[in-house]
């Protein structure tokens, strides 16, 4: 049994065509802004679908007053599948004084339920927060599948050495090379980037990534490749985090754009709802 907050209503119908069955829940603002929450029926396992982009914080509330209504109805076993996690960025102390975000965000969700599945998390060593089961869920098959036919014999690039287990896993599935990009100081005041160990002269290259969110990344990556004679440029990502004006300009500089629907976006053309359903 599944129940989808307004941070799931996006893939509530793609669930259900897969033969998910979903529990009506009702979600509404009272006038002062709060929440109000009403669960129908009552399950003894049930999984909470809720990905919490923006409004972040209204989000990881219904996560909450859900799971209660849930429990309240005699709930014993409670599951929350959060495609995004916000705060995941703030995994670390950086300014005395300050939180640490990821870690409030996912005792307070370990309150209520007994597992949590997030797709791609920002540092997965963070889901140690979280007291009961805890998984990371790769969106490499979703990727591949997406641009398996364009991407031919061509190449997988991570932006960055700590993202190459992103591209590996991608590449394997398509049975591809893959590698990643590097930084070079090559002056006091220039660095440079190029990808490692591969030649992308004629080739085709997907670049893979968590999140994209202002592109810069992306558009400086693709650009480079130009430069070096490769072929089509791809772009792919977890999660479409973008910042004003990002999806075009990150659009005018590739060949495709694609992230996954962890949150919904006019880019988000690959589906994590499969993913879901074989949990
Ligand atoms: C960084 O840790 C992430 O993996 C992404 O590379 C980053 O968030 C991309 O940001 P932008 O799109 O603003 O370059």
């Amino acid at each position: 049994m599944i129940v989808v907050g307004s941070g799931g209503k996006h893939l509530e119908e793609e669930l259900r065509k897969l033969g998910g069955s979903l529990i009506e829940v009702e979600i509404k603002k009272f006038p002062d802004g709060e929440k109000y929450v009403r669960v129908s029926g009552s399950f003894r396992e049930v999984t909470v679908v809720q990905s919490t982009f923006v409004p972040q914080d209204e989000h990881i509330i219904e996560l909450l007053l859900i799971a209660d209504a849930l429990r309240e109805n005699g709930a014993e076993k409670l599951k929350a599948i959060v495609p995004y996690f916000a705060y995941s960025r703030q995994d670390r102390v950086t300014k005395e004084g300050e939180p640490v975000s990821v870690r409030a965000v996912m005792r307070a969700l370990g309150i209520y339920y007994d597992e949590l599945y997030i797709f791609d998390l920002h540092n997965p060593e963070t889901l140690r927060f979280f007291p009961g089961k805890a998984v990371n869920l790769s969106p490499a098959r979703a990727i591949a599948d997406y641009f398996e036919e364009n991407l031919g014999e061509g190449i997988v690039l991570a932006p960055d050495r700590g993202a190459l287990m992103r591209a590996k896993a991608v590449a394997e599935r398509l049975g591809v090379e893959y590698s990643h990009f590097e930084k070079k100081r090559i002056s006091p005041t220039e660095v440079q980037m190029k990808p490692v160990d591969v030649d992308v002269k004629g080739k085709n290259v997907l670049i893979v990534d968590d999140i994209i969110s202002t592109g810069g990344t992306m558009i400086k990556a693709a650009n480079l490749l130009r430069t070096m004679g490769a072929g089509k440029v791809f772009v792919a990502a977890t999660h479409g985090v973008f910042a004003e004006g990002a999806i075009e300009r990150v659009s005018k500089a590739v060949d495709e754009l694609a992230v996954t629907n962890t949150i919904p976006t006019p880019a988000s053309r690959i589906s994590i709802a499969p993913e879901i359903v074989r949990l």
